[in-house]
């Protein structure tokens, strides 16, 4: 049997490669799991169209001193997320230490291929895979094609991403001489199906992925063993749920994590992982589409050292599908492109590889409709069941489940051992289809806090099954992980601070406000600099946590105010930018003595606005020009004076 590259523990790149006969190299750089998928799409289709023997890796798993000795004939395809200010991802830290310790000439052997993901909302934009090639330029190593550039926040990472490939591959094709024959799936993995349930089976715990799988991190008397981080969630009881408004089809639920048993420290500003798995209907129907059944055992084998397996194994299908695979949500036209070897019917493969080739029509008949995989398989045939599409091709192809990340809306100051978040429930009717289209975390978090509080489950657009494998997910319990944020309130508390967070945006400033509460109860003499903290809702209704901020200013007297902008109640939207233009004088004077500025909610309307607002107010207080303003305003995000938390 193999056994994985990282538990034989061998590290040296060029060694992996030769020893498993490989003679092309993904390699990628990923935080939330976008890259990865990019890659090992990639890798797959050039396995499927040119027989090329690929290998795919985290850059996390491999030292790479040896990267010059692959040979000539080798190519290496980097794809590279975008994390933050421009940073590389956490697992790419010594990446790109090695990256840039190169020295001139060091690589120029190396022929590569770049795709960098980022989003242009944010003010460094690509900046890792910008420096990635920057570094092989300036160690001589050679491009193929473009460097690719995927921006999310134009929301066209998927056709970014197939525009490159395209060009790539022709370049790819030239440059390695390569043929290409049509796309035949070749397994990463062997399949074995078991015949019973036994104690080593998985049923979807969120145990370590990485450990051996039958090493279940739980101790004798089933209390789950830490260190608990990405790899390893912490299975915390959500101790106390509330719904902080329903308006029609909107809600928001605040949910609270005891993380007592966990040893889990958290500061305020940073961010919950949460990780969800899929509702009963999800799941139901993604089976039915495939013909699966869920009881199925199964344990997947890799054919080379170089393969990991993606989620514990031996498991059912059923616990798969629930626990690992990312089966709602937009699916991409690669993917689907690549069912094309399966489809059920001839005249089904026709309008299959149409679709797929016309990036229009597969807006319209497709995303647009907001349809799952399963939603468009079925569109496609009929409603037919596809019954040939192998269970390791649906493993390798769906991408996986990746935790969401909530802005903790609680003080590490005043609960060290409490997590709150502050979610709306995302679900609203299919604009161009039937039902509503739900998000996945923020239902399952709607569906603890409605069976918590023994509410009406008619609410309910999508059910989970909380009884969860071994009692795991029951007593209402998720599994979480704490994310480490720079968003961090100034260390000395005389410094003024101003805060824009309108909706969910004023999560972590509500744990600001707790903060600086906790403090003043515990510093009587000390004094507090200004506290200016702008919100938006749509109306009183949408108002989050109404009842709270009177008992905060009370506390923290005249050093606290709360600006509210109400977008739907009056003749003429009013929005938190416009609220800073009104108060321009105080928050040019709170500039002026050094305050820090934090914004927080949505990317692309808001945070820009506000943007927009200071930069009007700093020119025309400080009579500079825009640009110059601008420019101020870079230095202070530079400095960390100006934090964005915008998603
Ligand atoms: P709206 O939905 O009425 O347009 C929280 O969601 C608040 O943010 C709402 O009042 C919402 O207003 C407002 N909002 C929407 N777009 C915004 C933008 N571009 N800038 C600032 N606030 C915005």
């Amino acid at each position: 049997d193999s056994i994985s590259a990282e538990s034989s523990g061998c590290r040296d790149i060029a060694k992996v490669m030769k020893d498993n006969n490989k003679n092309y190299l993904v390699l990628y750089a990923s935080q939330t799991g976008t890259a990865e998928d990019y890659a090992k799409k990639f890798s797959k289709e050039l396995a499927a169209k040119f027989s090329l023997n690929v290998m795919c890796a985290d850059v996390e798993n491999y030292e790479f001193d040896t990267l010059h000795e692959l040979p000539q004939n080798v190519v290496v395809s980097f794809f590279v997320s975008t994390y933050g200010e421009g940073e590389f991802p956490d697992s790419a830290v010594h990446f790109e230490d090695f990256l840039s310790n190169a020295d001139e000439g060091d690589l120029s052997n190396l022929r590569y291929t770049l795709f960098g993901l980022g989003n242009s909302t944010y003010e460094f934009y690509n900046g890792a895979s910008k420096k990635v090639l920057e570094h092989l330029k300036k160690s001589q190593a050679t491009l193929i094609g473009e460097h690719g550039l995927a921006d999310d926040g134009a929301g066209t990472t998927d056709e970014d991403y197939l525009a490159w490939k395209e060009s790539v591959f022709e370049a790819l094709k030239d440059q390695l001489h390569l043929s290409e024959h049509e796309q035949k799936y070749v397994p990463s993995f062997k399949l074995e199906k078991l015949d019973a349930i036994s104690d080593n089976v998985s049923l979807g715990e969120p145990s370590l992925q990485y450990l051996p799988c039958n090493s279940l991190s739980f101790n004798s008397e089933g209390v789950q063993l830490g260190p608990f981080d990405l790899n390893q969630p912490y299975v915390a009881p959500v101790v106390k749920s509330r719904e902080l408004f329903r308006a029609g089809d909107r809600s928001c639920v605040h949910s609270e994590f005891d993380m007592s048993g966990s040893n889990i420290k958290y500061t305020t500003g940073d961010h919950l992982g949460v990780w969800p798995s899929n509702a009963d209907e999800k799941v139901e129907k993604f089976l039915y589409a495939f013909n699966l059944s869920p009881e199925t055992i199964f344990d997947l084998k890799p054919l080379d050292s170089t393969i990991e397996v993606p989620f514990p194994t031996p498991t059912t299908i059923g616990a798969a599908v629930r626990h690992y695979m990312e089966i709602t949500g937009p699916i991409s036209r690669q993917n689907f492109g690549s069912l094309v070897q399966f489809a059920p019917s001839s005249e089904v493969k026709e309008k299959l590889q149409e679709l797929a080739a016309d990036k229009d029509q597969f807006s319209i008949e497709i995303t647009s409709k907001y349809f799952d995989l399963a939603d468009a398989v079925l569109h496609l045939s009929g409603g037919a069941k596809w019954r040939t599409v192998p269970w390791e091709f649906l493993i390798e192809t769906v991408p996986h489940l990746q935790p969401r990340y909530y802005s903790i809306s609680s003080s590490s100051l005043w609960e060290k051992q409490t997590i709150h978040t502050t979610a709306i429930v995302e679900s609203f009717p299919n604009p161009a289809g039937e039902g509503n289209v739900v998000g996945v975390a923020t239902n399952l978090l709607k569906n603890l806090q409605v069976l918590q509080n023994k509410g009406d489950t008619k609410s309910l657009d999508v059910h989970f099954d909380l009884s969860g494998p071994r009692d795991l997910f029951s007593d209402f319990k998720l599994p979480v992980h704490v994310r480490r944020s720079g968003f961090k309130l100034p260390t000395n508390p005389q410094t003024p601070v101003i805060m824009i967070g309108p909706g969910t945006g004023v999560a972590p400033f509500r744990g600001f406000i707790r903060e600086r509460v906790k403090y003043a109860e515990t510093h009587e003499n000390s004094k507090l600099g200004k506290h200016l903290l702008f919100y938006g809702s749509r109306n009183l209704d949408d108002f989050l946590y109404r009842e709270e901020w009177p008992e905060y200013a009370k506390k923290l007297g005249s050093t606290f105010e709360m600006i509210v902008a109400h977008s739907r109640m009056g003749p003429k939207k009013v929005y938190v930018q416009d609220k800073l233009l009104e108060r321009e004088e105080e928050v040019l004077s709170l500039m002026n003595a050094g305050c820090f500025l934090y914004v927080c909610g949505d990317a692309k309307g808001m945070a820009q606005g506000v943007h927009a607002a200071l930069v009007d107010i700093l020119a025309r207080g400080k009579s500079i020009s825009k640009e110059d303003a601008t420019e101020m305003i870079r230095m202070l995000k530079t400095s960390g004076k100006y934090q964005e938390d915008v998603w």
